[in-house]
């Protein structure tokens, strides 16, 4: 009940509004699609957002494709997704361009596009850099999102294939029949609009 009203006020008052992380629940599952050196995807959702290597997930490399997948067990309504990427003064996020964010009711190692809801794809191109904090709008009822990427930085040649190196993932959302950043009771229906509550 504290923590109710902590984040309503803290929300009425700050408009710094947010669902829950999902990722914190002890029914989630992430995985990543291989590990460099011990940086296992422990380190995507440990709540230490420092952003130097040592702190973050990391894919081996020598792949054609990388991905983070995060399983909440079963459908949840989700709101959006904070990704903080590796970033370094010697080493910057370059293999973070090109990722692409979805959601689906199928796992990552069974699932192509077709069986898969876009959110959010990164268009950035080699000569820039694309954000290495990003908070993505992603309004679905998923069980399963994925980060996943097969681009191939230039800048770590001769090291090849792609790579993700996320430091932390946060996926906002409530159960499904809940709305709001405090996760309320749709009222008079089964499943509503996860920001507004309108009953669809
Ligand atoms: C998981 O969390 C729920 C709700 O907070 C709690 O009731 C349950 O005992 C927890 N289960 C385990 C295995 O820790
Ligand atoms: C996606 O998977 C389905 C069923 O597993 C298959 O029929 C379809 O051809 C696949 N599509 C692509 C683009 O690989
Ligand atoms: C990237 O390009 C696709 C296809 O043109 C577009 O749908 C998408 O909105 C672009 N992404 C961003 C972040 O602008």
């Amino acid at each position: 009940m504290e923590t109710f009203l902590w984040t309503a006020l803290v929300c009425f008052f700050s408009g710094i509004c947010c669902f829950e992380n999902l990722c914190k629940r002890n029914t989630t599952v992430l995985e990543l699609s291989s590990t460099y050196a011990g940086h296992g995807v422990t380190l995507a959702y440990d709540g230490n957002l420092a952003l130097k290597e040592w702190y973050c997930s990391h894919t081996d490399p020598n792949r054609p494709k990388a991905w983070l997948q995060v399983d909440l067990g079963q459908p949840y309504s989700i709101s959006n997704v904070k990704i903080y990427y590796r970033t370094e003064d010697s080493w910057k996020q370059y293999r973070f361009r090109q990722f692409y964010l979805d959601v689906s009711e199928f796992p990552a190692t069974t699932s192509n596009t077709s069986h898969r809801t876009r959110c959010y794809t990164d268009n950035t191109t080699d000569q820039y850099l694309p954000p290495n904090i990003i908070d993505m709008p992603c309004q679905q009822t998923a069980r399963y999102v994925i980060v996943e990427t097969t681009y191939d930085a230039p800048e770590d040649d001769p090291v090849a294939g792609a790579m993700l190196e996320i430091c932390e993932i946060e996926v906002y959302g409530c159960e499904t029949g809940k709305y709001g950043v405090d996760c309320r009771p749709c009222r008079g229906c089964q499943s509503c609009d996860i920001k507004s509550g309108l009953c669809g």
